[in-house]
């Protein structure tokens, strides 16, 4: 196990863990020194490309951005999420992991859970790649938005789901949009620590997109906290240059690179 692995283990029951989502260097450089982990996650299709869904964004793409943002890293833990039908099934799934590990350096592969993929990260793990589980709602399985967790069959089922990732070896696992009670539950009975989004602070870490809480996706639910309007800030920069451009204020002979 790697030393960067171990640490992020250690923190259960005593640390909270941070993590946020990056897909550039120049963001993954300042997210470095406050965050556990940095994952390259398939929300790029949507907050980067503006597609509708996760649903087509390639390994190509996921493996462009992870260099990029790879280079901008230096302590926290890079994770990737392994596009949907990138791991069918275990021989697929293990010859792609395979190939972002070596394309990007990074630490770890995300797989979405769809309660059956157990022997598939099983498999990726046998190959040496860590893997970090993700659970409740997984946009690449779900269609439609939903809070679980909410009665005993959903918490049971769950419970189950998140063991048998635990058992297959993943070293986390991401709980998106599950009841206080469910993560609450599950972060006690894991021993793997547990990342939550929209699932409360009974969780051993946090992990939200970063254009998201500075104000620059324009997707605001209620488990996201803005902590910077971004937008606004770019938005008078921008209108700044146009007008100076259009008045001939800028360039002036200092922005010159010849001459007077
Ligand atoms: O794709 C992503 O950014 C994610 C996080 C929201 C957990 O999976």
């Amino acid at each position: 196990m790697s030393k960067k692995i171990e640490k992020i283990l250690k923190k259960k029951n005593k640390k909270k863990i941070v993590s946020l989502t990056a897909y550039s260097k120049n963001i993954a450089k300042i997210l470095d020194k406050y965050c556990d982990i940095i994952l390259v996650g398939d929300s790029l299709a949507n907050v980067l490309y503006g597609m509708n869904n996760t649903h087509h964004v390639n390994l190509d793409t996921m493996i462009k951005h992870t260099q990029s943002v790879k280079k901008g890293i230096k302590k926290s833990l890079l994770v990737v999420d392994m596009p949907k039908g990138s791991y069918k099934n275990p021989n697929q799934a293990k010859k792609n992991a395979k190939l972002i590990f070596s394309k990007t350096k990074c630490d770890a592969v995300k797989i979405e859970s769809n309660n059956k993929n157990f022997k598939i990260i099983q498999e990726i793990i046998k190959a040496k790649i860590p893997v970090m589980g993700h659970i409740g709602y997984t946009p690449q399985f779900k269609k439609k938005f939903k809070v679980e967790g909410k009665n005993k069959t959903e918490i049971k089922k769950l419970i189950k789901e998140a063991l048998l990732i635990e058992k297959a070896g993943a070293f986390s696992i991401v709980l998106e949009c599950l009841t206080p009670s469910t993560a609450k539950i599950i972060s006690k009975i894991l021993k793997i620590p547990t990342i939550g989004i929209g699932s409360s602070s009974n969780c051993d870490g946090q992990i939200l997109v970063t254009d998201d809480i500075l104000g620059l996706s324009g997707f605001y639910p209620k488990f996201v906290k803005k902590y910077a309007s971004l937008k606004s800030v770019i938005e008078k920069a921008v209108e700044k240059y146009s007008k100076e451009v259009i008045s001939k204020t800028f360039p002036k002979n200092k922005n010159f690179l010849y001459g007077k």
